[in-house]
């Protein structure tokens, strides 16, 4: 299904190597201020890297504005947004059609959808897809500011190269600290040492994965929605949509199997008059509800596929073995491009649930 949402209701559409790719947002209450060049300047985010760092695919990425938004404003009616599709390369795709790229979605989508299917570029596959996420969380973090709420993504890790992140750093200066390298790291000297290691793995054909911290602040206590439509179940759905994730985590996360109960909970303290949690191995959810303390959540996101090292694959017309040299243009690594992505996925999954908990409008 290309669609998610309840009452903030998003559809992505197009194709890696179609003329546009992009999304149709439902749900934004008419009147609306919608800030379109906040909408562009998250695009821009999610950009490739330099030529060092990044993809030699380049895409402008400006913004289209089709429907829904006027003067400013939504009109009530579905908003759809989209940017052309202008450095597509097809040819480079035509030559490995029947030699399936280990590690992308070649092979089941194949099957799936039959050898004519329209993969070019890995088709609805592509990292190029996330263009609509990204354009559709920026509409959902207008929708969220007015409640208070904020969102702030960073890459937390690339390879063996980890940040540490005070839990209070204060959201402008995690922004600021994230925007001052190619690689999103608020953590200067580890941001140096993931860029010399992208370079590396890249010099080497080869490829890095790496996590993406999304933190939110300002929740209110209470939203969520119990059980199907936790926090946790409606963030981790909209992440795993998301081409390259394998891992979602919460607080904790993982670390809370080896625990005891006496280290994970989160003791309760009275702090200017309020209940506040003294720590946050919970990752500001109970219950699937919001707690009060920061959303923290933690994405796994696997090292490229498509790298310039020949690896063994097969050919599917002639049944026999094969190896490959995957063309065309990647990313070493996918984790500085992730985070505008998942930041949006964030968003969108807490816009959704505050307009069904009746917190927005
Ligand atoms: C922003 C972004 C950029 C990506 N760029 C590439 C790329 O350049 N090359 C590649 O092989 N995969 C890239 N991917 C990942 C693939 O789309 C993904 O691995 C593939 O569709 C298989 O899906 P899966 O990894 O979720 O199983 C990118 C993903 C994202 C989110």
């Amino acid at each position: 299904m290309m669609s998610l949402g309840r009452r903030f209701r998003v559809t992505v559409f197009g194709a890696s190597h179609a003329p546009e790719v992009g999304a149709v947002v439902e749900g934004v209450p008419a009147q609306f201020p919608v800030d379109v060049a906040a909408i562009q300047a998250a695009l821009d985010r999610r950009r490739p890297l330099g030529r060092r760092l990044g993809t030699q695919r380049h895409e402008a990425d400006r913004l289209v504005v089709d429907s829904g938004i006027d003067g400013g404003r939504a009109t009530g009616a579905a908003i759809r947004l989209h940017v052309a599709n202008t450095d597509a390369r097809s040819r480079d795709y035509q030559r490995i059609r029947d030699t399936p790229r280990p590690g992308h979605a070649d092979y089941p989508a194949r099957v799936r959808y039959g050898a004519d299917a329209d993969l070019a570029g890995g088709g609805i596959f592509s990292g190029r897809m996330t263009v609509g996420l990204v354009a559709a969380g920026a509409i959902a973090s207008g929708l969220l500011a007015p409640i208070g709420v904020e969102v702030v993504g960073f890459a937390r890790s690339v390879g063996g190269e980890t940040a540490t992140v005070s839990p209070d750093m204060a959201f402008s200066a995690l922004r600021e600290l994230r925007d001052g390298n190619e690689v999103g790291c608020p953590d200067p000297p580890v941001a140096d040492r993931m860029e010399r290691l992208i370079a590396e793995v890249r010099r080497q054909g080869d490829s890095v994965g790496g996590t993406v911290e999304v933190r939110a602040r300002g929740l209110p206590v209470g939203m969520g929605e119990p059980f199907f439509d936790s926090i946790e179940s409606v963030v981790a759905h909209l992440a795993f949509s998301v081409p390259a994730v394998k891992g979602v985590e919460f607080g904790a996360g993982f670390a809370a199997s080896r625990m005891s109960g006496s280290e994970h909970n989160d003791p309760y303290e009275i702090r200017e008059g309020r209940v506040a949690l003294a720590s946050n191995h919970a990752g500001g959810v109970l219950g699937g509800l919001a707690d009060g303390a920061d959303l923290v959540a933690r994405f796994a996101v696997k090292p490229t596929s498509s790298i310039a090292k020949e690896q063994a694959t097969v050919d599917l017309v002639r049944m026999k073995p094969a190896r490959i040299v995957v063309p065309g243009r990647h990313d070493p690594c996918i984790v500085p491009r992730a985070v505008p992505v998942l930041e949006a996925i964030v968003a969108i999954a807490l816009a959704d649930l505050a307009m069904v908990g009746g917190y927005l409008g």
